[in-house]
């Protein structure tokens, strides 16, 4: 359970080497030691330096899990491995891909796979993480959306599909946990200097990791349900839904 200044005992990272995942637990560490699980692909180069960071920022204890997004079948276990030393008080679902959207929206084997990772694992880790935190009364699920899902577009519209699919149903799972004790937050940032950004065009508003950190340490503390990091898309996510189609589709984003 978070204490008084927001201090974990038990932190899950689903993407365990994913930059902004990594960030938001080190946002966590530095109000006290908590157990740390990354929840990774075991053939992934970044490991030992995803490890050497969370030590680096306080953790007590790194466990690794061998877990792929795609493969469904194995998720009870994975789930069932990182609760196995008790209650998890924040899990953050941070794995993901990109991808070339010109190309996965004329490619269906990479379109579907991408939609697998970005969409079906998410639910499928989703709602047994929303078991057990219903099961033990507290905690909270963070989601990692993106507002690429919010109004989907054009240009991005195979990953910002998976992402309006990944914000719904994290919503309503927070609308199904709220009588049990435990919360569900989903963050909605825009584009971060991060490694899956690294090749896309810079974008307005864009922000660092540490900035999608601090914003979801704070949410979870005040028990906020949705956020958008950088203040400004609340507003420019709100006139989207008022701009007609036929200049949506012209606008330059
Ligand atoms: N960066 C942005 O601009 C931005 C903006 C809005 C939302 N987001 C969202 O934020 C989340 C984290 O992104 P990030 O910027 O931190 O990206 P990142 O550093 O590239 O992390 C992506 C993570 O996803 C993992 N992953 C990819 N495919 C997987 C699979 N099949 N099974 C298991 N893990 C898999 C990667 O593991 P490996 O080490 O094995 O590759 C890595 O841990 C994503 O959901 C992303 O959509 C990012």
């Amino acid at each position: 359970m978070l204490n008084a200044v927001g201090q974990a005992q038990n932190i899950l990272l689903l993407g365990g080497t994913s930059e902004i995942g990594l960030a938001i637990v080190n946002e966590f560490l530095s109000r006290g030691p908590a157990r740390v699980t990354l929840a990774t692909r075991a053939d992934s180069p970044r490991i030992d330096a995803a490890v050497a960071e969370v030590k680096a920022a306080g953790a007590s204890e790194v466990k690794i899990l061998d877990f792929d997004a795609t493969d469904f079948d194995s998720h009870p276990a994975v789930i069932d491995e990182a609760f196995a030393h008790g209650d998890v008080d924040i899990a953050i679902v941070a794995f993901g891909t990109l991808g070339d959207q010109e190309e996965l929206w004329q490619d269906q084997a990479k379109a579907v796979a991408s939609a697998q990772i970005n969409f079906t694992g998410p639910l499928s880790v989703g709602v047994l993480l929303g078991q057990r935190f219903k099961a033990q009364g507290h905690g909270t699920i963070v989601a990692l959306s993106s507002v690429a899902g919010v109004r989907v577009r054009r240009s991005n519209f195979v990953y910002g599909a998976a992402k309006a699919g990944l914000d719904g149903f994290y919503t309503q799972l927070g609308e199904a946990l709220h009588d049990s004790g435990a919360k569900v937050l989903v963050v909605r940032p825009g584009q971060v200097r991060t490694k899956m950004s690294a090749s896309a065009k810079p974008a307005p508003l864009t922000v660092n990791r540490e900035d999608v950190a601090a914003a979801t340490f704070k949410a979870v503390i005040e028990g906020k349900d949705i956020i958008f990091v950088h203040p400004a898309f609340q507003l420019v996510t709100t006139a989207f839904n008022f701009i007609p189609r036929q200049i949506f589709r012209r606008l330059p984003i």
